[in-house]
């Protein structure tokens, strides 16, 4: 495995990308780890990322410098190679010309760090410091126009240093470097398959556990539907999932998730009905902060009578994710457990005495979508969008009744079966439908209409923080816009959400 000491950059993540997608473990810690941790994780080398402190000022963060001295082949990167050559005795200083963006890097020797590249090549600078005098051992291997010190190496201790990022896509060889520096200089082999990771989690979840019951709140979305079927490949009956049926689901949704867990996958899974209990509570509210509680109580509740009911329950499980367990830190403090809320299950481990297993905080979003192919999930339900927890009530702009939701239900289908055939699907954030609170004129055969408007959602994201609506084809939304209003009576106009977050948000309440 590989350590990496996260200093604050903005590239962290990637570096922890790059490192597996070459079949190599990697873990993330902050710089408050001992030197005597990290020789018990005994990782086959170490990489220090950039940040964005300067090592000369004050309380700048820094590591145990024993690290220097356990043997373990050592990659600085940016202010990591800064920290690395002002530990270890050299100088570094503020740079009189700062360099961000692309610049030409002109390589000594295509050898270590560099073997295979050819001399000449493009690498992607952000830095407003540098390195004035290179530690005792150390020569330099690189530089660009700017920058004399680009790259150093200690080939004697293995000790390696960037100033550029080799990490982001705009240093077309970083990825070689990066592999030269795991596979070459600290020997890993690519044993970081998702089959060894099964084998992997399937053993810790059957030692941690032992022969207690855990239960799993299941939503039928990706994250939980993958931590499902994990666990039940480690402890089989021992895990009870429980899917709360609110009556906001999409068209199908619920029973596609009964029949996929429970008969094809033989989960043992709880199908608690509570539409009723959830409309009641929702009839008359129209504003969406108001519902959100509402369901979310609601929810609990559902969820904590069911799990009462089970014997020997002593652990609730959740599907995390590693970027929520890495954003939960900061670089310059210890470690910290995330209880993430999502599912509105928050409250309960600590109310219910559970403890929690999160068998996949180590993954990506991305290894989670292999993990479930790995495990015989569809490609449907790999691929699937997000959808929010309060599900269709906060996507009927005024009080949520049977008739509103079914309406939305039937529009909703449409859109989707339209934007999976055009081949959107997997290429939009999310895509949905909203049932506005508005009515509007329209003229059907020789008939004036007094009927409903929906509006289209459809937004490309990375991460749901920033979001741009869709620019997509006229034909598809066409296509769209007349199905729904030809198929699903009481609508009679169809509109088309061209705002972007910020200053909108995805979701319209
Ligand atoms: P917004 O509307 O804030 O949405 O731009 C960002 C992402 O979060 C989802 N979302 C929710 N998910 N409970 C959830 O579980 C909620 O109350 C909720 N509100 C928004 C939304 O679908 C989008 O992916």
């Amino acid at each position: 495995m590989i350590l990496i000491i996260d200093f604050g950059s903005q590239y962290n993540q990637l570096i922890a990308r790059r490192v597996r997608e070459g079949h190599v473990y990697c873990q993330i810690e902050t710089p408050s780890i001992s030197a005597a941790q990290i020789k018990a994780l005994s990782p086959e080398g170490i990489i220090l990322s950039g940040g964005p402190a300067s090592i000369y000022q004050k309380g700048s963060p820094r590591v145990a410098p024993g690290i220097f001295d356990l043997g373990i082949p050592v990659l600085g990167i940016c202010y990591g190679m800064q920290y690395m050559v002002d530990t270890l005795g050299g100088k570094v200083s503020r740079a009189q010309k700062r360099e961000y963006g692309f610049a030409k890097l002109r390589i000594k020797e295509a050898a270590g760090i560099f073997d295979g590249i050819e001399k000449e090549t493009r690498c992607w600078m952000s830095h407003g410091d540098h390195i004035q005098r290179i530690p005792r051992g150390f020569r330099i291997t690189a530089s660009t126009p700017n920058t004399r010190v680009a790259a150093i190496e200690n080939t004697k201790k293995s000790f390696y240093g960037l100033q550029f990022h080799p990490e982001v896509a705009h240093t077309p060889k970083g990825k070689r470097m990066l592999k030269n520096f795991l596979l070459k200089i600290c020997g890993c082999g690519k044993s970081w398959t998702m089959k060894s990771f099964i084998r992997h989690s399937v053993n810790e979840t059957k030692s941690l556990v032992g022969d207690k019951g855990v239960i799993l709140g299941l939503s039928g979305g990706v994250d939980s539907s993958v931590a499902a079927l994990l666990l039940h490949r480690a402890i089989g009956k021992q895990l009870t999932c429980i899917f709360v049926d609110n009556g906001l689901l999409r068209q199908g949704e619920a029973e596609q998730v009964k029949r996929l867990f429970k008969k094809h996958f033989k989960v043992n899974l709880k199908f608690i009905s509570a539409k009723k209990v959830f409309l009641d509570r929702l009839r008359g509210v129209g504003d969406p902060e108001k519902k959100r509680k509402i369901i979310g109580h609601a929810f609990i509740e559902a969820f904590e009578r069911e799990a009462r009911k089970l014997q020997g329950v002593k652990f609730l499980a959740q599907g995390t994710l590693y970027p929520d367990v890495i954003e939960s830190r900061s670089a310059f403090g210890g470690p910290s457990a995330v209880i993430k809320s999502h599912h509105n299950v928050g409250g309960l481990p600590r109310k219910m005495k559970l403890k929690l297993v999160e068998p996949l905080k180590h993954l990506f979003k991305d290894e989670v979508r292999l993990l479930g192919k790995e495990l015989g999930l569809s490609e449907e339900l790999i691929w699937r969008q997000p959808f929010p927890g309060p599900g269709l009530a906060i996507r009927i702009i005024s009080d949520v009744t049977q008739a509103r939701l079914s309406l939305l239900r039937k529009v909703d289908a449409i859109l989707l079966e339209e934007i999976k055939a055009a081949g959107f699907y997997k290429k939009l954030w999310q895509s949905f439908a909203v049932l506005l609170p508005l009515k509007s004129v329209g003229i059907m055969g020789d008939q004036r209409t007094y009927e409903n408007i929906v509006a289209i959602r459809a937004v490309t994201s990375l991460d749901a923080m920033t979001a741009d609506w869709a620019r997509l084809p006229h034909a598809l939304l066409g296509k769209i816009s007349n199905r729904i209003i030809n198929e699903v009576r009481g609508v009679n106009r169809v509109a088309y959400d061209i705002s972007s977050k910020p200053p909108s948000t995805i979701e319209w309440e």
